[in-house]
Protein backbone atom coordinates (compact mmCIF):
# COMPACT_ATOMS: atom_id res chain seq x y z
CA UNK A 1 0.00 0.00 0.00
CA UNK A 2 1.00 3.40 -0.60
CA UNK A 3 3.85 2.67 -3.03
CA UNK A 4 2.22 3.93 -6.21
CA UNK A 5 2.01 2.70 -9.49
CA UNK A 6 5.86 2.36 -10.66
CA UNK A 7 7.38 -0.88 -11.08
CA UNK A 8 10.65 0.31 -9.67
CA UNK A 9 11.90 -0.74 -6.83
CA UNK A 10 12.05 2.45 -4.03
CA UNK A 11 15.60 2.70 -2.17
CA UNK A 12 15.11 2.03 1.52
CA UNK A 13 14.23 4.76 3.19
CA UNK A 14 17.41 5.74 5.71
CA UNK A 15 16.47 5.51 9.38
CA UNK A 16 16.04 9.06 11.05
CA UNK A 17 17.76 9.25 14.75
CA UNK A 18 16.35 12.16 16.72
CA UNK A 19 18.93 13.96 18.56
CA UNK A 20 19.96 16.81 19.78
CA UNK A 21 21.36 18.35 16.66
CA UNK A 22 18.48 17.50 14.70
CA UNK A 23 15.53 17.95 16.46
CA UNK A 24 14.39 21.32 17.34
CA UNK A 25 13.23 21.92 21.08
CA UNK A 26 9.46 20.33 20.79
CA UNK A 27 6.92 22.72 21.49
CA UNK A 28 3.03 21.78 22.48
CA UNK A 29 0.47 23.87 20.99
CA UNK A 30 -0.32 26.88 23.72
CA UNK A 31 -1.41 24.74 26.69
CA UNK A 32 -5.54 23.71 26.62
CA UNK A 33 -7.01 24.09 30.08
CA UNK A 34 -8.37 21.05 29.61
CA UNK A 35 -5.28 19.60 30.80
CA UNK A 36 -5.22 21.35 33.37
CA UNK A 37 -5.21 18.63 37.06
CA UNK A 38 -4.42 19.03 40.64
CA UNK A 39 -2.16 15.87 42.38
CA UNK A 40 -2.20 16.60 46.43
CA UNK A 41 -2.33 20.38 46.06
CA UNK A 42 0.16 20.25 43.66
CA UNK A 43 -0.98 22.72 39.98
CA UNK A 44 -0.12 20.59 36.89
CA UNK A 45 -0.60 22.61 33.71
CA UNK A 46 -0.68 18.57 32.17
CA UNK A 47 -1.48 15.16 33.83
CA UNK A 48 1.45 13.55 31.99
CA UNK A 49 5.14 13.58 33.59
CA UNK A 50 8.35 11.89 32.61
CA UNK A 51 9.51 8.73 34.91
CA UNK A 52 12.18 8.81 36.86
CA UNK A 53 15.71 7.49 35.51
CA UNK A 54 14.63 8.24 32.25
CA UNK A 55 14.83 11.89 32.24
CA UNK A 56 18.05 12.49 33.63
CA UNK A 57 17.82 15.22 36.03
CA UNK A 58 15.40 17.17 33.75
CA UNK A 59 17.38 19.70 32.44
CA UNK A 60 19.30 17.54 29.94
CA UNK A 61 16.40 17.55 28.31
CA UNK A 62 16.02 20.99 27.99
CA UNK A 63 16.95 21.07 24.12
CA UNK A 64 15.14 18.51 23.17
CA UNK A 65 11.67 19.43 24.35
CA UNK A 66 10.20 22.74 25.87
CA UNK A 67 10.24 21.90 29.36
CA UNK A 68 7.59 25.00 29.91
CA UNK A 69 4.82 22.90 28.41
CA UNK A 70 4.99 19.77 29.90
CA UNK A 71 3.47 18.69 33.08
CA UNK A 72 6.70 18.23 34.90
CA UNK A 73 9.22 15.23 35.50
CA UNK A 74 10.58 13.13 38.19
CA UNK A 75 14.50 13.44 38.05
CA UNK A 76 16.49 10.03 38.57
CA UNK A 77 16.68 8.57 42.00
CA UNK A 78 18.64 10.01 44.69
CA UNK A 79 20.96 8.28 47.62
CA UNK A 80 22.86 9.69 50.25
CA UNK A 81 26.10 9.11 48.65
CA UNK A 82 26.91 9.22 44.73
CA UNK A 83 26.39 5.87 43.21
CA UNK A 84 28.11 4.38 40.44
CA UNK A 85 25.50 1.56 39.60
CA UNK A 86 25.95 -1.79 37.68
CA UNK A 87 28.57 -3.48 35.86
CA UNK A 88 27.17 -3.95 32.03
CA UNK A 89 25.66 -4.56 30.01
CA UNK A 90 22.89 -3.00 31.94
CA UNK A 91 19.89 -2.42 29.00
CA UNK A 92 18.88 -5.44 27.32
CA UNK A 93 15.68 -4.42 24.61
CA UNK A 94 13.03 -7.27 24.92
CA UNK A 95 9.72 -7.89 22.15
CA UNK A 96 7.90 -4.95 23.26
CA UNK A 97 9.45 -3.39 26.32
CA UNK A 98 12.81 -2.99 27.47
CA UNK A 99 15.41 -5.13 30.69
CA UNK A 100 17.62 -2.49 32.79
CA UNK A 101 19.64 -2.64 35.83
CA UNK A 102 21.38 0.26 36.13
CA UNK A 103 21.64 -0.10 39.68
CA UNK A 104 20.43 3.40 40.64
CA UNK A 105 23.70 5.37 39.71
CA UNK A 106 23.42 8.92 40.83
CA UNK A 107 25.55 11.56 41.80
CA UNK A 108 23.97 12.00 45.42
CA UNK A 109 21.38 14.39 47.01
CA UNK A 110 24.13 16.83 47.43
CA UNK A 111 25.43 17.33 44.24
CA UNK A 112 21.82 16.81 43.12
CA UNK A 113 20.91 20.01 45.02
CA UNK A 114 24.48 22.05 44.24
CA UNK A 115 24.93 21.34 40.39
CA UNK A 116 21.50 20.66 39.08
CA UNK A 117 18.61 21.31 41.09
CA UNK A 118 19.57 25.56 40.55
CA UNK A 119 19.12 25.12 36.35
CA UNK A 120 15.49 24.25 37.16
CA UNK A 121 14.43 27.31 38.69
CA UNK A 122 14.25 28.58 35.23
CA UNK A 123 11.27 26.19 34.77
CA UNK A 124 8.59 27.55 37.31
CA UNK A 125 5.31 26.36 36.86
CA UNK A 126 6.68 22.71 35.47
CA UNK A 127 6.29 20.36 38.72
CA UNK A 128 9.86 19.08 39.55
CA UNK A 129 9.73 15.70 41.84
CA UNK A 130 12.62 14.61 43.85
CA UNK A 131 12.70 11.15 43.61
CA UNK A 132 14.51 8.79 46.56
CA UNK A 133 15.52 6.07 48.03
CA UNK A 134 17.58 4.45 49.91
CA UNK A 135 18.89 0.79 52.04
CA UNK A 136 17.50 1.84 55.52
CA UNK A 137 14.48 4.36 56.57
CA UNK A 138 16.89 6.56 57.80
CA UNK A 139 18.81 6.71 54.43
CA UNK A 140 15.68 8.16 52.41
CA UNK A 141 15.07 10.61 55.70
CA UNK A 142 18.51 11.56 55.14
CA UNK A 143 17.90 12.33 51.63
CA UNK A 144 14.58 14.20 52.02
CA UNK A 145 16.42 16.27 54.85
CA UNK A 146 18.53 17.54 52.33
CA UNK A 147 16.21 18.15 50.13
CA UNK A 148 13.63 20.06 52.14
CA UNK A 149 16.56 23.38 52.40
CA UNK A 150 16.84 23.42 48.73
CA UNK A 151 14.08 25.62 47.26
CA UNK A 152 12.36 24.96 43.61
CA UNK A 153 10.85 21.37 44.11
CA UNK A 154 7.01 20.27 43.94
CA UNK A 155 7.31 17.14 45.99
CA UNK A 156 9.41 13.57 46.39
CA UNK A 157 8.61 10.68 44.87
CA UNK A 158 9.80 7.60 47.20
CA UNK A 159 11.36 4.73 45.41
CA UNK A 160 10.63 1.86 47.62
CA UNK A 161 11.54 -1.10 45.60
CA UNK A 162 15.02 -1.12 47.17
CA UNK A 163 16.06 -3.66 49.19
CA UNK A 164 16.10 -3.02 52.95
CA UNK A 165 19.54 -4.45 54.00
CA UNK A 166 18.43 -4.39 58.15
CA UNK A 167 15.47 -6.66 56.89
CA UNK A 168 18.05 -8.97 54.77
CA UNK A 169 17.34 -7.22 51.70
CA UNK A 170 13.49 -7.99 51.31
CA UNK A 171 12.06 -4.94 49.57
CA UNK A 172 10.14 -1.88 51.45
CA UNK A 173 7.60 -2.13 48.83
CA UNK A 174 7.04 -5.67 49.52
CA UNK A 175 6.03 -5.74 53.01
CA UNK A 176 3.59 -3.31 54.10
CA UNK A 177 5.18 -3.33 57.84
CA UNK A 178 8.77 -2.01 56.17
CA UNK A 179 6.54 0.50 53.82
CA UNK A 180 4.57 1.61 56.27
CA UNK A 181 7.91 2.15 58.38
CA UNK A 182 9.53 3.93 55.73
CA UNK A 183 7.14 6.19 54.69
CA UNK A 184 5.92 7.46 58.33
CA UNK A 185 9.66 8.48 58.97
CA UNK A 186 9.41 9.95 56.12
CA UNK A 187 6.48 11.59 56.69
CA UNK A 188 7.47 13.29 59.65
CA UNK A 189 10.45 15.24 58.18
CA UNK A 190 8.70 15.85 54.70
CA UNK A 191 6.79 19.22 54.11
CA UNK A 192 6.15 18.68 50.77
CA UNK A 193 3.76 16.20 49.61
CA UNK A 194 4.83 12.90 49.17
CA UNK A 195 4.04 10.26 46.35
CA UNK A 196 5.29 6.55 47.09
CA UNK A 197 6.43 4.51 44.36
CA UNK A 198 5.25 0.99 44.89
CA UNK A 199 6.38 -2.15 43.12
CA UNK A 200 4.35 -4.27 40.82
CA UNK A 201 6.61 -7.50 42.11
CA UNK A 202 3.81 -8.63 45.07
CA UNK A 203 0.91 -11.06 44.60
CA UNK A 204 -1.97 -8.37 46.00
CA UNK A 205 -1.03 -4.55 45.52
CA UNK A 206 -3.80 -3.14 47.97
CA UNK A 207 -2.04 -4.15 50.64
CA UNK A 208 0.96 -2.04 50.28
CA UNK A 209 -1.51 0.74 48.86
CA UNK A 210 -3.30 0.86 51.98
CA UNK A 211 -0.24 0.98 54.08
CA UNK A 212 1.58 3.89 52.22
CA UNK A 213 -1.80 6.11 52.59
CA UNK A 214 -2.37 5.32 56.16
CA UNK A 215 1.73 5.44 57.02
CA UNK A 216 0.86 9.63 55.35
CA UNK A 217 1.63 9.24 51.55
CA UNK A 218 -0.38 12.23 49.80
CA UNK A 219 -0.48 9.96 46.48
CA UNK A 220 0.68 7.03 44.84
CA UNK A 221 2.62 6.23 41.98
CA UNK A 222 2.67 2.71 40.31
CA UNK A 223 4.29 0.80 38.72
CA UNK A 224 7.89 0.24 38.94
CA UNK A 225 9.24 -2.59 36.52
CA UNK A 226 8.77 -5.79 36.93
CA UNK A 227 11.66 -8.48 38.04
CA UNK A 228 12.51 -10.29 34.92
CA UNK A 229 15.31 -12.60 33.40
CA UNK A 230 16.71 -12.16 29.42
CA UNK A 231 19.56 -15.28 28.96
CA UNK A 232 21.71 -15.71 25.97
CA UNK A 233 21.32 -18.98 24.77
CA UNK A 234 24.70 -19.84 23.47
CA UNK A 235 26.58 -17.94 26.05
CA UNK A 236 24.32 -19.95 28.47
CA UNK A 237 24.71 -16.48 30.52
CA UNK A 238 22.26 -13.84 32.00
CA UNK A 239 21.83 -10.59 28.95
CA UNK A 240 22.31 -8.41 32.06
CA UNK A 241 25.17 -8.22 33.91
CA UNK A 242 23.52 -8.01 37.13
CA UNK A 243 21.72 -11.15 36.56
CA UNK A 244 17.79 -10.08 36.23
CA UNK A 245 16.46 -6.71 35.63
CA UNK A 246 13.54 -4.52 35.75
CA UNK A 247 11.30 -5.00 32.53
CA UNK A 248 9.40 -1.76 30.92
CA UNK A 249 7.89 -0.26 28.34
CA UNK A 250 4.35 -1.22 27.00
CA UNK A 251 5.07 -4.62 27.15
CA UNK A 252 4.18 -4.12 31.05
CA UNK A 253 1.40 -1.70 29.99
CA UNK A 254 -1.81 -4.10 30.53
CA UNK A 255 -0.14 -5.61 33.77
CA UNK A 256 0.44 -2.61 35.37
CA UNK A 257 -3.05 -0.84 34.28
CA UNK A 258 -4.72 -3.45 36.05
CA UNK A 259 -2.47 -3.26 39.22
CA UNK A 260 -3.32 0.67 38.98
CA UNK A 261 -7.00 0.08 38.53
CA UNK A 262 -6.73 -2.01 41.76
CA UNK A 263 -4.87 0.84 43.60
CA UNK A 264 -7.60 3.08 42.63
CA UNK A 265 -9.98 1.10 44.42
CA UNK A 266 -8.30 0.35 47.39
CA UNK A 267 -7.17 4.16 48.00
CA UNK A 268 -9.08 7.36 48.83
CA UNK A 269 -5.16 9.32 47.36
CA UNK A 270 -4.48 10.04 44.26
CA UNK A 271 -2.80 7.43 42.32
CA UNK A 272 -0.33 8.34 39.23
CA UNK A 273 0.14 5.26 36.71
CA UNK A 274 3.07 4.23 35.50
CA UNK A 275 3.65 1.72 32.78
CA UNK A 276 4.24 1.50 28.81
CA UNK A 277 2.54 4.58 28.34
CA UNK A 278 3.91 5.83 24.70
CA UNK A 279 0.67 7.30 23.36
CA UNK A 280 -1.80 9.90 24.54
CA UNK A 281 -4.51 6.75 24.25
CA UNK A 282 -2.39 4.99 26.47
CA UNK A 283 -2.58 7.73 29.10
CA UNK A 284 -5.79 8.16 28.63
CA UNK A 285 -6.61 4.58 29.34
CA UNK A 286 -4.48 5.38 32.98
CA UNK A 287 -6.74 7.95 33.60
CA UNK A 288 -10.33 5.84 32.92
CA UNK A 289 -9.23 2.99 35.03
CA UNK A 290 -8.46 6.14 38.07
CA UNK A 291 -5.10 7.67 37.71
CA UNK A 292 -5.01 11.56 38.34
CA UNK A 293 -1.31 12.00 36.68
CA UNK A 294 0.62 9.48 34.36
CA UNK A 295 4.64 9.31 33.60
CA UNK A 296 6.40 8.19 30.80
CA UNK A 297 9.15 5.89 31.00
CA UNK A 298 10.66 3.60 28.41
CA UNK A 299 9.29 5.87 25.54
CA UNK A 300 11.59 8.23 26.48
CA UNK A 301 14.27 6.31 24.76
CA UNK A 302 13.03 6.35 21.16
CA UNK A 303 11.35 9.61 21.26
CA UNK A 304 13.27 11.87 23.59
CA UNK A 305 9.86 14.37 23.01
CA UNK A 306 7.70 11.53 23.98
CA UNK A 307 6.16 13.36 26.70
CA UNK A 308 5.27 16.57 25.03
CA UNK A 309 4.13 14.54 22.41
CA UNK A 310 1.65 12.08 24.07
CA UNK A 311 0.68 15.63 26.02
CA UNK A 312 -0.71 16.64 23.09
CA UNK A 313 -2.21 13.70 21.97
CA UNK A 314 -3.86 13.24 25.32
CA UNK A 315 -5.25 17.08 24.35
CA UNK A 316 -6.69 15.68 21.06
CA UNK A 317 -8.23 12.97 22.49
CA UNK A 318 -10.09 14.94 24.67
CA UNK A 319 -10.79 17.57 22.11
CA UNK A 320 -12.60 14.47 19.86
CA UNK A 321 -14.30 12.84 22.75
CA UNK A 322 -15.95 16.54 23.63
CA UNK A 323 -14.84 16.24 26.61
CA UNK A 324 -13.69 19.80 28.65
CA UNK A 325 -11.87 19.14 31.62
CA UNK A 326 -9.53 15.65 31.90
CA UNK A 327 -10.63 15.54 35.11
CA UNK A 328 -14.12 14.54 33.68
CA UNK A 329 -12.35 11.25 32.21
CA UNK A 330 -10.84 9.76 35.51
CA UNK A 331 -12.44 6.88 37.08
CA UNK A 332 -14.58 6.08 33.62
CA UNK A 333 -13.65 2.64 33.60
CA UNK A 334 -17.04 0.24 33.12
CA UNK A 335 -15.30 -3.07 33.99
CA UNK A 336 -17.85 -5.31 33.21
CA UNK A 337 -19.91 -4.07 30.60
CA UNK A 338 -22.14 -2.82 32.79
C1 LIG B 1 16.69 2.89 32.61
C2 LIG B 1 15.66 3.03 33.69
C3 LIG B 1 16.03 3.61 34.92
C4 LIG B 1 15.08 3.74 35.94
N1 LIG B 1 15.45 4.32 37.12
C5 LIG B 1 14.51 4.53 38.09
C6 LIG B 1 14.86 5.22 39.31
O1 LIG B 1 15.98 5.69 39.50
N2 LIG B 1 13.88 5.36 40.26
C7 LIG B 1 12.61 4.87 40.06
O2 LIG B 1 11.76 5.05 40.95
N3 LIG B 1 12.26 4.25 38.91
C8 LIG B 1 13.18 4.07 37.93
N4 LIG B 1 12.82 3.46 36.76
C9 LIG B 1 11.42 2.99 36.57
C10 LIG B 1 10.61 3.97 35.74
O3 LIG B 1 10.53 5.23 36.38
C11 LIG B 1 9.18 3.42 35.49
O4 LIG B 1 8.54 3.23 36.73
C12 LIG B 1 9.20 2.10 34.72
O5 LIG B 1 10.19 2.12 33.71
C13 LIG B 1 7.83 1.78 34.09
O6 LIG B 1 7.45 2.77 33.18
P1 LIG B 1 7.68 2.66 31.57
O7 LIG B 1 7.13 1.34 31.14
O8 LIG B 1 6.98 3.84 30.99
O9 LIG B 1 9.16 2.72 31.37
C14 LIG B 1 13.75 3.30 35.73
C15 LIG B 1 13.39 2.75 34.49
C16 LIG B 1 14.32 2.62 33.49
C17 LIG B 1 13.88 2.03 32.16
Amino acid sequence: MGYGNSSRPRPPRPIRRPGPATLLPYKLQPMSTRLAVELCGIPLRAPVLAASGTFAYGVEFAEILDLHSIGGFVVKGLSREPMPGNPPPRLWETHGGMMNSIGLQNIGVRAFVRDKLPHLAAYAGTAVFANVFGYTPEDYVEVVRVLEDAPGLAGYELNVSCPNTRHGGIAFSADAGLLAEVVGMVRRVARRPLVVKLSPNVARIEPLAQAAEQAGADALSLTNTFIALAIDARTRRARIGAGFGGLSGPAIKPIALRMVYEACQAVRIPVVGIGGISTGIDAAEYIIAGATAVEVGTANFWDPAAVGRITGELDRFLEEENIASVAQLRGTLRLKGD
